[in-house]
């Protein structure tokens, strides 16, 4: 049975390709505006997001709103086929509105009030603010609800996980954490072990977020700014919602940052988007780029259970930021816009369309240059992406379920932020971990979904939770369960130490019952310097046939086996000979403990094994060239396979079947080239026999 999700909106059943498109910027000059137009025809472009930062050119003073030159964007666009991904201004405030009312603009921890300037620096608490946004907002909307060109709403910019200590925020924080401790100031003194240095809260009024010391403290601040930035986005979104409801609303996310739980603001959106900056050919290793990257990705489409999602900003060629401003190589816009769709993305769209003529961003890489034709390098490519995805309307609504899940948690990130460096140092790389164990999965061309702690797991048959050093209530429960049915856990060193409130599980680790289910006790970790490593070999005749040495990194834990096989043990050091991979079998399942941070080749042996044992499925039935990736994307029939060249050479896959090429048209089947950056798109008419688990789950 085929199954799809709905296009982003049905007004456009095609995949989006456009950017960030701030036509106020030049409304002395309109006749811009018509070479924008031309541009975006030629460009392939359908989608763009106005308005953005344009509040000053919407409301220059207060209650004065001035939206004819929207009405004349909004007209062009419809007129040229295209549609306005169409932003709410409260991003950046206009000079009048931090003049008239100063509590809109941020206070530091010093309690001084930030200056009038930058962006993404209100107060999210504010109730002016709040209705300053309601009010344009609502003007927004009852102007464009009927307008063909309105396809989604981009409420704000990156809203961020800054501070603000401003009294209102202050009070807001204390009525949140009253409501979290069911107003009972003995519990929060005793989920923030405040007794420690005499930290004892007399009253609610004592409780400010500048204690550093205080992990549950700082963690609970953590938790507030995103409750207030979801609050915040529900406030100034309630007029879209209400006026055009068949409007999807989504605000574009900063999963590569970890200032905000984007698990958390997923379930307030009603189409995920990501903002996109991967840093090619500047580490020299665009493998791991694109490794990283793919995560993201992975992460995006897994937050609303598969639903495709958009690539909100990337950029064509080269961002403002980063140490050393390479452009993309030749081919590789193409391959990195491609990348995010083989994920899940129905959408391609840059920062910027246009380069603004002065200011910061003058310089940051856009569609069109201020030489302003379509004569460049950056404008070839992206008419080239755009030539890409006019072929793809198939794709629209196409997903994958994957049979395994990396756990990447925001709140334990967080946790880990503020109290496991504490213990293993600089070497605390949460999302390095994650990238390693991921990293297998990318190369074997299976797909992955990548969750956090409060996701279900019964769709899979493997979870992985590296570094789960904080427990989320219910997740040690739910891991539990899974094994119990059949799945096959793993969980890394230093894992299930803290609970919620980063207080440590007393009773050993790993804590909150899951010693048991991975009989195994880690009694203690320790981190090494960089040129040291510690061996590690598989034991001879263990229950998964691994074989070889490896070698320890960064991290080893000692641990002993308390029911649980040991697979592998440690070669040297003072604990050689104990465990450094063990296997528990529990319930239906099977648990397995990686006691160290290992290098890639022991990853790869393990979950190659795994793969193997499982029979997860893959994008290609085929072993793919270093570098090279396989992803899948399919609506249960039809089932379409992107291969992508990541490597600094060219490479050869061996096709499992015979499929037609979405870009160049033709069959192919047998050995396939792909240049250095190249990427295929191939079309399959789906494999009777071998169902895909969305059929699985349909029937
Ligand atoms: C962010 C912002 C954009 C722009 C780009 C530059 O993603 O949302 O407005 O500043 O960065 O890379
Ligand atoms: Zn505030």
């Amino acid at each position: 049975m085929s199954r799809r999700f709905e296009p982003i909106h049905p007004k456009c059943p095609h995949l989006l390709h456009g950017g960030d498109y701030n036509p106020d910027q030049w409304i002395r000059t309109p006749e811009v505006w018509d070479e924008d137009m031309r541009l975006m025809k030629l460009a392939g472009c359908n989608a763009m997001s106005v308005g953005i930062f344009a509040w000053s050119a919407l409301e220059p003073e207060e209650g004065r709103y001035t939206f004819d030159w929207l009405d004349t964007i909004m007209d062009k666009l419809a007129a040229h086929e295209g549609f306005a991904v169409l932003a709410t201004p409260s991003g950046s405030k206009p000079a009048w509105l931090s003049r008239a009312y100063p509590e809109v603009r941020r206070v530091n921890a010093d309690g001084t009030r930030q200056p009038h300037g930058g962006r993404h620096n209100h107060c999210r608490t504010s109730p002016v603010y709040r209705e300053k946004c309601v009010a344009i907002n609502t003007r927004l909307a009852e102007r464009y609800k009927e307008h063909p060109a309105l396809l989604v709403w981009h409420a704000s910019n990156e809203y961020n996980g800054g501070d603000c200590h401003c009294e209102l925020c202050i009070a807001a924080f204390r009525a949140w954490l009253r409501q979290r401790y069911d107003n009972d100031l003995d519990r929060l003194n005793h989920a923030y072990w405040s007794s420690f240095w005499s930290h004892t809260f007399p009253d609610w009024d004592a409780v400010v977020p500048t204690d550093r010391g205080i992990h549950g403290l700082m963690l609970d601040w953590e938790r507030f700014k995103t409750h207030q930035t979801i609050d915040f986005f529900k406030a100034e979104t309630a007029p879209l919602k209400a006026i055009t409801p068949g409007i999807p609303v989504t605000t574009n996310f900063m999963p590569s940052h970890d200032t905000l739980d984007y698990g958390a603001f997923a379930r307030a959106v009603d189409v995920v988007s990501w903002d996109s900056y991967p840093n090619w050919h500047e580490t020299g290793d665009d493998v791991a780029e694109a490794v990283k990257t793919a995560l993201q990705h992975d992460r995006c489409r897994a937050m609303k259970g598969g639903k495709p999602f958009m690539l909100m900003e990337s950029v064509p060629s080269i961002p403002t930021r980063g140490r050393v401003k390479k452009r993309k190589e030749p081919g590789m816009h193409l391959l990195s816009s491609l990348q995010a769709v083989a994920h899940g993305s129905d959408t391609v769209q840059y920062f910027q369309w246009r380069k603004s003529r002065g200011c910061k961003e003058k310089f940051h890489g856009a569609v069109v240059d201020h030489e302003g034709s379509e004569r460049t390098r950056e404008f070839r490519e992206v008419a080239e992406v755009g030539a890409a995805l006019a072929q793809m309307d198939g794709i629209v609504g196409t997903s994958v379920q994957p049979e395994v899940a990396l756990i990447l948690d925001g709140e334990n990130e967080w946790a880990i932020r503020e109290g496991a460096r504490i213990y293993l140092g600089e070497h605390t790389k949460y999302r390095g971990d994650c990238q390693a164990h991921y990293r297998p999965f990318w190369e074997a061309g299976i797909p992955v979904d990548v969750i956090d702690q409060t996701a279900g797991l019964s769709a899979y048959k493997l979870a992985i939770a590296p570094l789960a050093y904080m427990l989320r209530p219910g997740f040690a429960a739910r891991l539990r369960a899974f094994v119990e049915a059949g799945g096959t856990a793993v969980m890394t060193y230093w894992s299930a130490v803290v609970d919620e409130s980063d207080l440590c599980f007393l009773g050993g680790v790993p804590g909150d019952g899951l010693r048991e289910v991975f009989g195994v006790w880690e009694e203690e970790s320790q981190s090494y310097y960089a040129h040291e490593t510690v061996g590690i070999a598989m034991r001879e005749g263990n229950a998964l046939g691994l074989a070889g040495a490896f070698r320890g990194i960064d991290t080893c834990s000692v641990v002993h086996a308390e029911g649980a096989e040991v697979l592998a043990t440690y070669t040297d050091q003072f604990f050689a000979g104990s465990p450094a991979l063990t296997l528990n079998r529990f319930g239906k399942g099977r648990a397995l403990y990686v006691a160290a941070r290992t290098e890639a080749p022991f990853l790869a042996a393990l979950y190659g094994r795994l793969a193997a044992d499982l029979g997860l499925r893959r994008a290609l039935d085929a072993d793919l060239p270093p570098g090279v990736t396989a992803q899948l994307r399919t609506d249960g029939e039809t089932r379409y396979v992107f291969l992508l060249n990541f490597n600094d050479r060219p490479a050869r896959v061996e096709l499992d079947a015979a499929y037609t090429d979405l870009l160049g048209g033709e069959a192919v089947a047998g050995a396939l080239d792909l240049e250095r950056c190249g990427v295929k798109v191939l079309r399959s008419p789906g494999q009777p026999g071998r169902p895909t688990a969305v059929d699985a789950e349909e029937s």
